[in-house]
Order: structure tokens, then sequence, then C-alpha cells
């Protein structure tokens, strides 16, 4: 028999300790196997492909759950055939949904949480989309209003938006408008943002926080300059929040920041139910303050599953066990609990950078006070590696520790970025910072450094 000329997969049936057939050690993957295999055959290859992957817990680069507890998990397997679209079938998880929605707009502050009307997504940007389209759409009814043309809209917005924020505008054919970072602050800030706005802007993003550094957009300062901006102009602009990690942080470590429904301006904020919401990867949350700020056509009513219920997400099956799980999530730590894992999240993240710190030749970009995660950069001068060495190095001891460069303008500053979320424990934190010393001192001989030594992370 020739022998592909592909990729190999080895098989032996250690059940039987059959010799592998000549068939089975090498077959191509990515063609459609003739014939089927047997169950546990096909789970071990799998398996055992998937052990390559790296370990969740040492990822230090995502912002989604990497740890939920068994019942959480169990829940989940016994949901995972239900199709939230099947509305008529699962009234519960319907109801479960609605009632998420109701606990974040209260979270949140809304005015009246009974007006308040959102969705889950599965992620924040399903529900980035929505709230941008929710944005362009309310903009189009008023110029059409006012007579006037609707071929040019824009969204306003920091150079440190996360991707999907391009992906809106080039796929909803807005103009994206950067407001540039500066140098040792990279975010969006009130100062210059009203000369990028004009009657054809839809909206302002904000992010509550940032993906490159964890720092959390000035909201209540960016609505003032809006107001202002209106005061002046007549021009009256609406603001969303991404808060895909930072609305299910800020509300229990920040009471007293005003960032979300609050805020009059604020008409839309979406979340990721799978970062700091506690649910494995494959949920977001969006919601707007009223109907105003959610338009009627962008609403379907759908009865073809039996009953009627509106729709206003852009996929229609998802899975019904990412909105239990985050039921679960809310039942089970209440506000309470979820403050209390955002705190062990932040303290944490404090403590992991003050150490950090204390390695030369790294300093501190963002210090972990915002969202439990922080950037770091080599100090100025000439090092002999980068922060891409340190990042590979890591690499190569399981830890994923990103390194990158911030957006442009300031696109020269590389940093390496850390994410804490539950799940990192003080004993991996204490192991983390015994590698990255071992790892710099490798990197940097001539330089006299302190010994690695492997203990938990005190954050006392
Ligand atoms: C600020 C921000 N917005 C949006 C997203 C996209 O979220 P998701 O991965 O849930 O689609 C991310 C992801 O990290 C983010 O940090």
């Amino acid at each position: 028999m020739p022998i592909p000329d592909t990729d190999v997969v080895f098989a032996t049936d250690f059940d039987t300790l059959a010799p592998p057939a000549a068939t089975d050690l090498l077959v191509p993957l990515d063609e459609l196997p003739e014939s089927a295999s047997s169950p546990d055959l096909v789970l071990r290859r799998v398996r055992d492909e998937l052990m390559l992957d790296g370990n969740a817990r040492l990822n230090l680069a995502t912002f989604v759950t990497t740890w939920m507890e068994p019942q959480a998990r169990q829940l989940m397997a016994d949901t995972a055939e239900k199709n939230l679209a099947d509305r008529a079938e699962y009234p519960q998880i319907t109801a479960m949904e609605e009632r998420c929605v109701r606990m974040l707009a209260r979270l949140w502050h809304a005015p009246r949480p009974e007006q308040v009307r959102g969705c889950s997504t599965t992620g924040s940007s399903e529900a980035a989309m929505l709230g941008g389209l929710a944005l362009k759409r309310r903009w189009q009814a008023r110029r059409r209003a006012q007579g006037k043309d609707t071929a040019r809209p824009n969204l306003v917005m920091g150079a440190n938006v996360q991707v999907c924020w391009k992906k809106f505008a080039n796929y909803f054919e807005v103009e994206p408008r950067y407001v540039p970072t500066e140098p040792g602050c990279y975010h969006l800030t009130p100062d210059t943002l009203t000369a990028y706005c004009d009657d054809n802007t839809i909206g302002v993003v904000t992010v509550l926080g940032s993906t490159f550094d964890g720092s959390y957009d000035p909201v209540a300062d960016i609505c003032m300059a809006l107001d202002g901006y209106q005061a002046a102009t007549g021009t009256d602009i609406p603001v969303h929040v991404d808060g895909a990690s930072g609305a299910m942080v800020a509300p229990f470590l920040d009471p007293h920041l005003m960032w979300d429904f609050q805020l009059e301006r604020v008409a839309s904020i979406n979340t990721s139910g799978h970062k700091y919401g506690h649910v494995f990867p494959g949920l977001g949350w969006a919601l707007w303050r009223d109907a105003e700020a959610l338009p009627d056509e962008l609403v379907f009513e759908v009865d073809y599953l039996g009953g009627r219920s509106p729709s206003f997400t852009l996929n229609f099956s998802r899975p019904g066990a990412h909105v239990v799980a985050q039921y679960y999530s809310f039942l089970r730590y209440g506000f309470e609990g979820l403050r209390t894992l955002a705190i062990q999240s932040r303290t944490t993240a404090r403590a992991l950078a003050t150490r950090i710190r204390a390695i030369p030749p790294y300093e501190l970009v963002t210090d972990g006070s915002e969202l439990p995660a922080f950037a770091f950069r080599l100090a100025h001068g000439t090092h002999g590696f980068t922060v891409f060495d340190v990042s590979h190095a890591m690499r190569a001891r399981g830890w994923h520790l990103p390194a990158y460069p911030l957006p442009s303008p300031c696109q020269d500053v590389c940093v390496l970025r850390l994410v804490v979320r539950t799940g990192f424990t003080a004993e991996l934190a204490g192991m983390f910072i015994a590698d990255l010393t071992e790892v710099t001192r490798q990197l940097h001989p001539g330089r006299s450094m302190p010994a690695p030594i492997v203990k938990p992370l005190t954050t006392a």
C-alpha cells in the first residue's frame, strides 16, 4: 500500500496489545476517513493530540475562565445538548437568561432595570457588534428624521480597543476613528476625544479595562467631555462601555467608580460571562439601557420552533449550558463571593507586579490595580534580549506569557502582559516568579540577579 505523503497518527491498541495495523500507522488527518473507527480508539487519538496543547491554568495571556467548580462543570455536562434557540422547549433556560440580564442590569445601576433590554451572546465580540449596530441604527434614524444623509457614519474609540471593534467597523461599514494613546497613558482620555467627533459620529466606545495593559478608560470624564461637546454643538453622542472584563470586576472592587448606567450618556454595556463571570468560553452579555437604546427594528420575533420569542443576536443556535453555568455562578457566589474572588485576583496581580518591579531590568507599565492584569517592559537601555525572548523562554517552562507591541502610535513600546484569574494560586504565582527570575538571569548573564526561590507568593 502506498504511504500517504501526509501527517501521521500513531495508534496502538493497548487494551488488546494487538500490533497496530499498517493502515493505523499512517492515516491522513485532513480527509474524512472512509469508514468508522471504534469510539475508544478515536477518543485516545484525539486525547493524545490534545496533550500537545498548552496547560490552560498556566496561560497567563487569556482573560477567559480556565477553572470552574465541579458542580458547575456537571451542570454544563447535564445541559450540553440543550439549544438556547429552542426557547419553547427549554423555557427554564430562557428564564435563567432573563434573570441573569436583570441581575446585571441591577449590578450596573440601571435606573429602571425592568426596562433594560439584554441578551446572552457567544462572547463580548458578538455583544460589541450588537452594541455598535444599535448605535448605527439610532444615528441613521436621527439623521433621516432631520432630512440628512446617512452615508458616512463613524465610531470614535481609543487606539487601545480590542480587535472586535475593528471588526465591527469593517463588517458594518462604519469609519473607525482611533484616538491615539500617549506614552505612559495607553488608554482613551477625554483630552483630545471631541476633536475626533462630528455630526456623523454614531457613538464613542470606552473600554473597562484595556486588553493591552488592564487600565480603565475614564468613562465618567469621557461622558463629561461629550456633555461639553453637546452643549457647544448640539450633537448628542451616546457611549457604549466595552466591559468585557471590567464590568465583572469594577462593580465588586471599585464601587465608587462611575462607569455604568448611572451615567446617562451610557446607552449600552457588554461583558464576557466567560471572563470574570467564571464561565468556560462561549458566553457574553449585551445590555441596553432601554428600548430607545436598542431600536425595535433590530429585534426579530421568532415563532417557528414553537412559541414566540424576541431574538436580537447574530447567532441563532447556541449552547444553553453556558447560560446555565452563568446562572449557577451568580447563585453560587452572590455579590460577596464574586467580590472575594475579584479581591483574590487583584491582590495576587498587585503582589506579582511588586515582585516583578524588583527584578531588573523590568519596569511596570501598569500595576494590576484596575483589572487584575498588568503589563511590564524592559527598562530603557540595551539588555541583549527582548520581551519576545522572555516570552519564548517562559514558554519552554510551560508558561504562556505574551509579548507584543502596544497599539500605534506607541508601537515602539513592547510589553509582557500577565492576567490573573481564579485558579492562579499563590503557589503557582510563586513558581512563576521563580521561573521568571531564572529565565531573566539566563538571558542576562552579566547581571547579578536574586537567586530564584520557589515559594508561594505572599500577598499580605
Ligand atoms: C476589552 C475587550 N473587548 C472585547 C473582547 C472580545 O471578547 P470575547 O473574546 O469575549 O469575544 C476582549 C477580549 O479579550 C476584550 O479584552
